[in-house]
């Protein structure tokens, strides 16, 4: 049986994937890279901040140092803060505060595992902190997706064995992370058809398809 649902963060609670790209965008701007778009994108979600800013760089021609690199990662973050600055409730997407009722109310325990190490910040100023039970981000793991470190020390914090924990993505990075730690995957989003996911979904909200989710059990 799951008895754990562990939820990305960007693009699957939040809407913060947009913020990510606009200060993405401002630094390739100023690096002059005028051909990153949101198609490269698509492709920095679920990752680290450093992995992103390669994906960034690979779009100009010109090597930077590792000190530089941490530099250039440093001022996005900046600009991203500062866009997190207004961030309220209302960038909760759509069916998640429902979603999140219905579990606890069956007792199952919520999860979150992301890459951002800004994940407490955007938990606390949308108000989503008090439905969680156990965080993994950035700050907790040396390796990212779709290595399956960060939903493992999630499932550790949630006091779970993997095999009963289902992890909810909206990226490739994200459910190639969850098979790896031995876990299924609900796939949301714009992408989720293209994620290979055990389940996809178009709404958080359908109360049969979580039946079907929460009930499964499988052998190792
Ligand atoms: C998430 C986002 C990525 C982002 C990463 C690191 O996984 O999907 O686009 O690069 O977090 O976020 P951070 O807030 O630590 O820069
Ligand atoms: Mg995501």
């Amino acid at each position: 049986m799951i008895k754990g649902v562990i939820f990305d963060l960007d693009g699957v609670l939040v809407s913060t994937d947009e913020l990510h790209y606009e200060a993405w965008a401002k630094l390739a701007r100023e690096l002059n890279i005028n051909n990153y778009t949101k198609e490269d994108n698509k492709a920095q979600k679920g990752i680290s901040r450093m992995e992103s800013l390669e994906i960034v760089l690979k779009k100009g021609n010109i090597a930077y140092t590792e000190k530089e690199k941490e530099a250039l990662a440093d001022r996005k973050n900046n600009y991203y803060v500062e866009m997190l600055d207004s961030l309220n409730d209302s960038a909760v997407l759509k069916d998640v505060k429902e979603a999140l009722a219905m579990l606890k109310n069956r007792g199952i325990k919520i999860g979150v595992g992301s890459a951002s190490k800004n994940t407490p910040l955007i938990l606390e100023k949308t108000g989503l902190e008090p439905s969680i039970d156990a965080v993994s981000c950035g700050i907790d793991v040396t390796k990212s997706k779709p290595d399956p470190e960060v939903f493992l020390v999630a499932a550790k914090k949630l006091c779970l064995p993997p095999n009963e924990c289902l992890v909810v993505e909206d990226s490739y990075a994200g459910v190639v992370a969850a098979k790896a730690a031995g876990m299924k995957s609900l796939a949301v989003g714009p992408e989720r058809k293209l994620l290979e996911a055990d389940y996809d979904s178009e709404t958080l909200l359908s109360e049969t398809d979580w039946d079907l989710m929460l009930k499964i059990s499988y052998n190792f």
